[in-house]
Order: C-alpha cells, then sequence, then structure tokens
C-alpha cells in the first residue's frame, strides 16, 4: 500500500453490498486499510459465516453490517443512505435460472435506484467476463477489451444462465443509472482466484479444489482467464477513487488453458492427485484468446502473476482446512526458483 493509502478513504462510508462474499470481503478489507468507513450489506447479519468481517482491522471502528436483500427495496435503500459510494458486488452465482436471473437484473436495478436516492458520489459495480466473451462469432484474431459484449440469444441457446443474468443485470445497470442519473463504473472480472477470507468455498474456488482432491480425474480442453481476488477488489477501489474513470474495466492477468494450470499446480503442489490427461484427446488443444487489460493499468493496477496467484488459492485452501496439508518442509515457490 504507498505510504499515504491509509488516509485516502477517511471520513467517507462505501457501502459493500453481499460484503460476506469471496471478493467483497477483499472490498471490506482494503476499503478499511485504505481509512474507509464501510457498511456491509449481508443477508443475515448474525451467521457464523459473517464472522470473519469482525476480524478485519479497522473493523470495530468503521465497519457496520446491514441486513439487506437485493430483492427488498427498503433494506438496501437504509443501507446505502449517506454513503459516498457503492460497490454492488452481492449476485447469486449460479446456473438456475430461477434464482439467477431476476435478483441479478432487479436487485441491480433496486441498488442503483436506493444509489440515486442517497445521491452517491459514484457506484461501481461488479460484472463480469460473462457479460463481455460468451460470442459465438467473434473471430481468434479479436483483441477482448471492454467493447466486446456476449450475446445474449447464445447465452439462453446454451443454458448459461449465469452469463445471461450477468450480461442482462449489466445492461439493467447502465439504463438504470443514465435514467436516474448516477455516475456508474462497472468491473468486469474474470474468473477470481487467491486466499479466502470467508470460511465457506465460493463457486471459482472450486475450479481450483476439484483439481487437488482427486475428484477430477482429467482437465478440459479449454481456456480460462484468471485475476487475483485483491487485484479485483483494488480495481473497485482505483476506479472509485479516480475522477475521470468511466465505462467498463476488463480485469483479468493471463488466460491459461486448463493444462497449464494442472501443470503449474503439480509443480507446486505435488502430492495432489492433479489430473494429467486432457478429456479431450481428439480435437486440437484449444488457443487462449488475446484480451486487453490496459485500462486498468492506466488507472495504477499491476496485476499479481497468475503462478503467485495459483500458489496463493492452494495455500489458503489449505489453512483454511479445506485441503489436506501435504508432509513436506520445503516451500514448494523456493522449489521452482
Ligand atoms: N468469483 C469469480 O470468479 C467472479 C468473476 C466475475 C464476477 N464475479 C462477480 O463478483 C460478485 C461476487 O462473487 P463472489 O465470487 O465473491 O461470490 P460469493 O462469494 O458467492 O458472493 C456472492 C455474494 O452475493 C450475496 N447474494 C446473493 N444473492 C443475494 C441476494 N438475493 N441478496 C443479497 N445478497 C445476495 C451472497 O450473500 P449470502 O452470503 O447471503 O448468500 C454473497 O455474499 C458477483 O457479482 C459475481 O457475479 C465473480
Amino acid at each position: 500500500m504507498p505510504v499515504d493509502a491509509a488516509s485516502t478513504g477517511s471520513g467517507q462510508t462505501i457501502c459493500v453490498t453481499g460484503a460476506g462474499g469471496f471478493i467483497a470481503s477483499w472490498m471490506v478489507k482494503l476499503l478499511l486499510e485504505r481509512g474507509y468507513s464501510v457498511r456491509g450489506t449481508v443477508r443475515n447479519p448474525e451467521d457464523p459465516k459473517n464472522g470473519h468481517l469482525r476480524e478485519l482491522e479497522g473493523a470495530r471502528e468503521r465497519l457496520s453490517l446491514r441486513r439487506a436483500d437485493l430483492m427488498d427495496y427498503e433494506s438496501l435503500k437504509e443501507a446505502i443512505h449517506g454513503c459516498q459510494g457503492v460497490f454492488h458486488t452481492a449476485s447469486p452465482v449460479t446456473d438456475d435460472p430461477e434464482e439467477m436471473v431476476e435478483p441479478a437484473v432487479n436487485g441491480t436495478r433496486n441498488v442503483i435506484r436506493a444509489a440515486a436516492e442517497a445521491g452517491v458520489r459514484r457506484v461501481v459495480f461488479t460484472s463480469s467476463i460473462g457479460a463481455v466473451t460468451m460470442d459465438p462469432n467473434r473471430g481468434p484474431e479479436v483483441v477482448v477489451d471492454e467493447s466486446c459484449w456476449s450475446d445474449l440469444e447464445f447465452c439462453k441457446n446454451t443454458k448459461n444462465w449465469y452469463c445471461y443474468g450477468k450480461a442482462v443485470a449489466e445492461q439493467a445497470a447502465w439504463d438504470e443509472a443514465k435514467e436516474k442519473g448516477v455516475d456508474l463504473v462497472v468491473i468486469n472480472p474474470v474468473l477470481v482466484l487467491g486466499p479466502l477470507l470467508q470460511t465457506q468455498v465460493n463457486a471459482s474456488i472450486i475450479h481450483i479444489l476439484k483439481y487437488l482432491t482427486g475428484s477430477a480425474k482429467t482437465y478440459a480442453n479449454s481456456v480460462q482467464a484468471y485475476v487475483h481476488v485483491r487485484d479485483v477488489a483494488l480495481a473497485h477501489i482505483l476506479v472509485f477513487e479516480t475522477p475521470s474513470a468511466s465505462g467498463r474495466y476488463l480485469c483479468a492477468e493471463s488466460v491459461l488453458h486448463r493444462g497449464d494450470v494442472v501443470e503449474i499446480l503439480a509443480k507446486f503442489f505435488p502430492e495432489y492427485p492433479i489430473p494429467t490427461k486432457c478429456s479431450d484427446e481428439v480435437n486440437p488443444r484449444k488457443k487462449a484468446y488475446k484480451f486487453s487489460n490496459q485500462k486498468l493499468k492506466e488507472v495504477g493496477l499491476e496485476f499479481t502473476p497468475v503462478k503467485q496467484c495459483l500458489y496463493e488459492t492452494v495455500k489458503s485452501l489449505q489453512e483454511k482446512g479445506h485441503l489436506p496439508i501435504p508432509s513436506q518442509n520445503d516451500d514448494p515457490l523456493k522449489i521452482q526458483g
């Protein structure tokens, strides 16, 4: 953290929706470290799964947890009132259309409406790569950037309801913000990994956990972009703090084939039953797509390398008791050189 960052947020309150989640917990942590006061919305403040938030440095003095549901406008209005900014991160993360689409879309509209009523300075919305890349007509030479939008019909036809819900929610955020005169900035993270602050394993972490527990016997012939959770949280803060920030920001560090992921994991953690075979031995290996993360670099974000991100993810899963700790004395990072 830069020397003066601890006082950047002094006197300002940010509402973080879904504060107990994987990414939002890191937002709360970094905001508190920068001197902000934080209103975190959770569906149940008494649920022990949100207890980690109260342990964060500065939480006792500057964090308050409010009960709010995305489908309950009054609860959001009460939580957002008096805040200078809103980081809207709460969303279902599921492929069940019933559970996904309505809370993602109407919840986002509710948050923007409440932010307008409260007169907040800026709303930062956590969208997704799912609102960006799901386009079967994009050629291999196209550089994926903030101008790309997922094809809604394609998402529907492939029953990719998570991506559909996130894309429609982002569109709703832009429409609502325009109508209500709200200053909106959007972050589109790719698959997020890194250390967990919360006790429960969230969906994106399972993407890696399955390769370590023996539950995945093979890896898929597909590619995926990755980013560190701390970088995602910091991206939200940087665009909030940069008056000239506007539009969408693609938040991605690298694109890897699953074969690269298992290779990196196996080098760091050879004790786990990490798959060595691709489930598709017929088709050519899928190629990584090109992307640009230049916009976020321009607001000062320095991305954590994906190898470090994978390493920290596994160490965290061990520390939180989600993985057995291998009996090895040496630090694999040192072995790697
Ligand atoms: N992780 C990734 O790879 C990734 C990548 C791109 C974008 N994103 C986006 O980042 C955001 C956070 O994701 P995450 O990975 O941190 O997931 P997470 O740990 O599952 O967090 C999701 C949060 O949303 C809350 N939530 C869900 N439905 C709600 C509702 N109806 N009302 C109020 N709160 C509700 C959950 O609260 P409860 O604890 O009460 O269930 C939880 O705190 C989401 O918008 C997701 O789409 C994630």
